[in-house]
């Protein structure tokens, strides 16, 4: 079906005259991502909370389920952080079923209220600190959002007899995984290595014992790492896009051997839409993709997707620090949820040059300035680590803790310059 015929299918489907034009409006590249429905549609679903929404998955699953869905009101709950922005949401604005709350899961009262007042059945749940390279300087504020705002919503949910609560978590609660060792499935444990994917993975553990306990009927979905428009450009995928379109640099941290596995977020979005649908209570699901790729190969990959000469590559490579600690790689096994009938319909040559020309077009009007995102580390995840070098020779001099040799000898002359001036004026 042509994109033309199937906006007009998407508009038939709403009673409000409204609608027809705003669909009209919503570029191609993005009608493209919404999908198709799934049938049965679920007959106990009716308001669904999204939380994160504003954010780059969430605004995917949002606009889905908006468009989608008539019977569906979807409600977004965004804090808009830095991260988010309402442009994600622009091309809803104004339709009968979907409206948008500026707003923190960690307050209980406006969780509860929300719940209440738009009797909310189903929860999404994705708001979450989601860059690990902040997560190494800001790593309470991964604490606070992900874990303790895991649990006020957990609270809320329980007390307001929630009939889906689908948690969306992440492959690296698995920690790393050795090329020789097999695929995690979704019983592995838990092995999480930097503080995002440990409060990643404590948050689930919460929403586990609840199922237990309390028996709220929860979903867990861990997905690979996600690449697509709209994503705040510090994860580097969009990072190095963004860098690119202004000349500069792939900052490669370490020595890019490190690899990942990416998945395009319409994939990713249609699975959390079948699992609304046909995920089982009180399961896990994995969410993977079988393209991996180093860092370093995917920066070279972009530079040919920018027509950049290999002879000129090194001037766009620029190897620095590596993260305090980086998993050198992960993998999932995803064969449960391949069996209730997903699979990834978007192959990477087609979703990556998709997504260059995209932010090509919007990189610069999206978010404001991006510059301080594009720097090789974010300028606070290191605050405690001087800004290069091996940060474990690089100690404070401090005349009440003396910590290296050099300082040593630097009171020492101190203190006997001290004793020799002292004898000195007292003598006089
Ligand atoms: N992007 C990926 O590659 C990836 C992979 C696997 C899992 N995930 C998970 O998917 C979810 C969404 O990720 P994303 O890439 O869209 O992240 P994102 O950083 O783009 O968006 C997160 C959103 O959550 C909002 N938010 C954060 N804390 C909040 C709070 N306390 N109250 C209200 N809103 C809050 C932010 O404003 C933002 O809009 C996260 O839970 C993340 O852990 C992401």
């Amino acid at each position: 079906m042509d994109i033309y015929t199937y906006s007009i299918e998407l508009s038939s489907r709403f009673s409000d005259p409204n609608v027809h034009e705003i669909i009209s409006k919503i570029p191609e590249s993005n009608l493209e991502d919404i999908g198709v429905r799934i049938e049965p549609v679920c007959p106990n679903i009716k308001n669904i909370l999204v939380t994160g929404g504003a954010g780059f998955i969430g605004s995917f699953l949002v606009r889905k389920l908006v468009l989608l869905y008539p019977e569906f009101n979807i409600v977004v709950i965004d804090k808009l952080d830095y991260c988010a922005s309402l442009n994600n949401l622009l091309m809803i604005n104004g339709m009968p079923n979907y409206s948008f709350i500026k707003g923190d899961i960690m307050s209980s009262d406006l969780v509860t209220s929300i719940l209440k007042e738009k009797e909310i059945d189903t929860i999404y749940h994705l708001a979450a600190q989601t860059h690990v390279d902040n997560s190494f300087g800001d790593s309470l504020e991964f604490t606070q959002n992900n874990v303790l705002g895991t649990h006020v919503l957990l609270e809320a949910a329980k007390a307001h007899n929630i009939k889906r609560f689908i948690h969306v978590s992440t492959d690296e609660v698995y920690g790393e995984v050795a090329k020789t060792s097999p695929d995690c499935h979704e019983e592995s444990i838990l092995a999480p290595s930097n503080p995002y994917s440990a409060t990643k993975a404590a948050a689930e553990c919460l929403v586990i014992s609840y199922y237990k306990s309390f028996g709220l009927p929860i979903i867990i979905t861990r997905s690979n790492n996600i690449y697509g428009p709209c994503q705040y450009p510090e994860k580097i995928c969009s990072k190095f896009i963004c860098s690119l379109i202004r000349d500069g640099k792939c900052y490669i941290h370490g020595d890019g051997s490190n690899s990942r596995k990416y998945l395009y977020v319409g994939d990713l979005v249609d699975a959390l839409d079948l699992i609304l649908n046909s995920g089982q209570i009180g399961e896990i699901y994995n969410i993977g993709s079988n393209f991996e790729i180093s860092n370093l190969d995917l920066a070279k990959i972009l530079l040919e997707q920018f027509n950049i000469d290999e002879k000129k590559h090194i001037r766009y490579l620029e190897f620095v620090k590596d993260r305090p600690f980086n998993d050198l790689r992960y993998a999932i096994d995803d064969t449960k949820l391949r069996e209730l009938g997903w699979k990834p319909k978007i192959g990477w040559d087609y979703g990556i040059k998709k997504t260059i020309d995209w932010y090509k077009e919007n990189c610069d009007k999206w978010w404001g300035d991006i510059s301080g995102a594009l720097v090789p580390h974010p300028y606070n995840s290191y605050k405690t680590l001087p800004p290069s070098g091996d940060y474990k020779k690089k100690i404070n001099i401090n005349f009440c803790g003396i910590v290296n040799y050099t300082n040593i000898i630097v009171n020492i002359i101190f203190v006997l310059v001290c004793f020799v001036f002292g004898k000195y004026f007292y003598r006089e």
